[in-house]
């Protein structure tokens, strides 16, 4: 999915593509609705105003500084049972640095993920980390940046690699550059050399049961989220991407036909302005878009490769003026192959000429039986659904978020 190069091609046969398919389709001619969102002013005419079910689980309590442990039961969709650091301690980190990634100072974000007992690690004031190497995860963690502005950029990002249950929640993910590797701690008892990393904000390798909720994210040298090598059972809710060409990817190459098992919720996302394409690219794996909402993209919203199979419900997708209308993309394939793949629009809201070309079995909702999908809400509800998407809760203690 080397997508990039000769993008101003791809650009001008998709528009030549678009206005073939413009005439021989219904087509939909909504206006552009206008695209706003009041990040950091909160609306609260009536006291907390919690618009999504997973916001509901959590946000109106004004104890939640009491009560952060309450997060644990939220997850909803793939990643539904992810407690994170639930069963252990609170920890607070109250030093931003990150000097020594081999045996990191107590205090620190990275001495507080590598402990090997759960966790539960929020922060002391607001801070901004800026990541020497890649950060790597043991299970059982709970990232909550709630209470404070807490951002992670600059530096290295994060590697869940062999981990489950795994919660981050609250933080901002920006300008993340690639680690140059090196002796750096892996594990509460294991030192070793590391490559480089790859500059991804989140690279979740062979790992499972992960929620990333209300997290900011935007512009890294790799990728913003890669998940690859049969992980699983992940839900990103609530977060909001900006400004990246290649933002989210789940399985990375054709040669890894384990990511079958890959599974990922995508809800109550907002996918914002300088985007161009993987929101998100997959292979392989089945994954559920729900009630999130794309305000634009230059290239495709959805794509993919090997046959993943893709439902998408209760979306907005507004198609930016100028850029290509189409929200698919099907890499590498002939359209005799990508006909069988399982691509389906369901209770979409497509503006401004976006459309969504679906493909394979309209029922499959009968194979799939016993999934934890979470239910549509009407699209037309997604940008109040979505309005808060995003780090900047600003929750103050002794108020609701
Ligand atoms: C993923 O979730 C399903 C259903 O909850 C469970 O049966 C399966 O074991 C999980 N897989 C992993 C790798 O955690």
């Amino acid at each position: 999915m080397e997508g990039s190069r000769g993008c101003n091609v791809v650009l001008v046969l998709c528009f030549v593509f678009a206005t073939m398919v413009s005439l021989s389709m219904a087509h939909n001619h909504n206006p552009v609705v206008a695209i706003r969102r009041p990040h950091g002013k909160k609306i609260k005419p009536h006291g907390c105003v919690a618009y999504n079910p997973i916001d509901r689980c959590w946000r109106c309590d004004r104890h939640w500084a009491k009560h952060r442990k309450r997060l644990a039961k939220c997850a909803k969709g793939f990643g539904h049972g992810t407690y994170g650091g639930k069963k252990g301690k609170i920890y607070v980190v109250t030093d931003s640095s990150d000097e020594n990634v081999v045996c990191p100072k107590p205090g620190t974000l990275r001495h507080a993920v590598l402990q090997p007992e759960p966790l539960w690690i929020i922060f002391g004031n607001n801070m901004n980390i800026r990541l020497t190497q890649e950060l790597i995860f043991m299970s059982d963690k709970t990232i909550d940046g709630r209470g404070f502005d807490v951002h992670v950029s600059g530096g290295a990002g994060f590697m869940l690699q062999f981990v489950h249950n795994v919660i981050i929640h609250g933080l901002h993910m920006y300008d993340i550059v690639e680690g140059s590797g090196g002796m750096i701690r892996s594990k509460h008892d294991h030192v070793g050399i590391r490559g480089r990393s790859d500059g991804d904000a989140i690279s979740i390798f062979r790992s499972s049961q992960v929620w990333i909720d209300h997290c900011s994210f935007a512009s890294s040298y790799d990728g913003l989220i890669d998940i690859v090598a049969a992980s699983t059972n992940i839900t990103i809710s609530n977060c909001h991407f900006v400004k990246h060409d290649k933002a989210l990817l789940f399985g990375a190459s054709d040669k890894t036909p384990e990511d079958k098992i890959l599974k990922v919720t995508l809800a109550y996302n907002h996918f914002g302005r300088g985007l161009t394409q993987r929101l998100p690219a997959v292979r392989f794996g089945f994954v559920h878009v729900v009630n999130n909402d794309y305000t634009r993209w230059k290239m495709y919203a959805i794509g993919g490769a090997d046959g993943p199979t893709i439902i998408s419900q209760g979306n907005r997708f507004v198609a930016a003026d100028g850029a290509c209308k189409e929200v698919t993309k099907r890499m590498l394939v002939t359209e005799k192959i990508w006909r069988k793949w399982t691509w389906r629009s369901e209770g979409d809201l497509l503006l401004n000429g976006a459309y969504f070309r679906q493909s394979g079995n309209p029922h499959w909702a009968k194979r799939y039986k016993g999934y934890p999908l979470i239910k549509a809400l009407p699209a037309k509800h997604v940008p109040h659904l979505t309005l808060f998407a995003g780090a900047s809760l600003n929750c103050k203690v002794g108020r609701p978020c």
